[in-house]
């Protein structure tokens, strides 16, 4: 234990909690404004630059987090809360294995003191380990501590689905510990960053996209009758929706990849969007992933969605183009409000500079 100590964290506001917020590369200051606008003020330090944050919000944890379920935040892709902070001092782990295990068990004991959750007796136990450098041997043994005293304690290591997360953040000054459920952590990957296997034959990594939105909005795609994929090419979301036995009309004036043509469940309107006419309630979901200006799709969108059935789903990716992503969103949302509900607005892991919105046809 020499080589740690406590770290009284600061705390400038009475209710007060702390948190590990973390963004796409690039956005965290977006997702530090969303959480600024919602709670008046905070205070924010960054662990790593562009993409994340050690935030102390004036609210308890309970608050704060049931704030965040009612108003899930755009560019926080992830947040988790931080019970415990030590300093970091050199040589984390150039000491025995054994030092190491006794440190990350008296964490994880204060952990279990602090939020009533335990990692034995059978409890699934996921550890998430996050740093910002490149220090994958000092992750690999803090892990390793903590999978082996999970294991000596009766709990089960696991990678999904766990009834607990223990999150090990290392920054540069201090380690910050939390433990939690899935539901408190918004997912169960680190970091919200939910990566899926490449397949053989994979048309394009937009797929991911829209295999996160799948699970982050909590959608089956399998219950859809017929989509319309609007910016379709190469079809990489018009295959997926393919593999769920969905009728697809792809329209797109660049190539289809070959693999798709023929394809039994597949219309292929080889043409700019603008120029298509719909017939009324023809499709349950229709999916855009145009790059191009977020409000000149939005007006194509919203004639296409003469042919959308009412309630039917809408998927878009938002390109944040230019400078103000805040003004943009807000602006785009607004159009789509006159014809659709706003569901859900995200930035996946997966998207880049962009978001995802979905929306319930109105
Ligand atoms: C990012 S790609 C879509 C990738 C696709 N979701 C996938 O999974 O493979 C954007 C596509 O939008 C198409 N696009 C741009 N403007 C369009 C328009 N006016 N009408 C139809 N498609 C358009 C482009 O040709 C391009 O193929």
């Amino acid at each position: 234990m020499e080589s740690v100590q406590e770290l009284i964290l600061e705390s400038h506001y009475t209710p007060s909690s702390h948190w590990i917020v973390t963004s796409n590369h690039g956005y965290i200051s977006y997702a530090q404004e969303e959480l600024r606008r919602s709670f008046g003020q905070l205070k924010s330090r960054m662990l790593v630059p562009g993409e994340m944050a050690l935030m102390e919000l004036p609210a308890g944890s309970a608050e704060a987090m049931e704030r965040w379920q009612q108003e899930p935040p755009i560019f926080g892709r992830h947040i988790q809360p931080v019970h415990l902070a030590v300093k970091r001092a050199e040589g984390l782990t150039s000491g025995p294995a054994q030092q190491l295990e006794a440190m990350c068990a008296s964490w994880l004991e204060r952990l279990s003191a602090c939020t009533g959750l335990q990692a034995g007796g059978g409890t699934r136990v996921a550890v998430h380990i996050r740093s910002g450098g490149a220090r994958t041997e000092e992750d690999k043994a803090v892990r390793e501590a903590f999978l082996s005293l999970i294991e000596r304690l009766g709990g089960e290591a696991v990678l999904a689905e766990p009834d607990v997360i223990v999150s090990i953040v290392i920054g540069e000054e201090a380690i910050y510990a939390g433990m939690m459920t899935p539901g408190e952590a918004g997912s169960d990957w680190p970091g919200g960053a939910m990566r899926f296997q490449r397949e053989e034959g994979q048309i394009s990594r937009a797929k991911f996209k829209l295999l996160e939105a799948e699970r982050t909005f909590g959608l089956d795609y399998s219950a859809y009758r017929h989509a319309l994929d609007v910016g379709a090419a190469p079809g990489g979301w018009t295959s997926l929706l393919l593999e769920r036995g969905v009728h697809v009309t792809a329209i797109d004036p660049a190539n289809m990849h070959p693999s798709l043509l023929g394809h039994p469940r597949l219309t292929y309107v080889k043409r700019n969007a603008a120029d298509v006419p719909v017939e009324p309630n023809e499709f349950d979901l229709l999916v855009c992933d145009m790059s191009w200006s977020p409000k000149a799709t939005a007006e194509m969108v919203i004639r296409l969605l003469d042919g959308v059935i009412a309630g039917g789903t809408i998927l878009v990716t938002v390109k944040l183009m230019h400078k103000k992503p805040l003004q943009t969103i807000r602006d785009v949302t607004a159009m789509y409000a006159e014809h659709a509900q706003i569901i859900g607005a995200k930035q996946l892991f997966h998207n880049r500079d962009e978001i995802t919105l979905y929306m319930m046809k109105s």
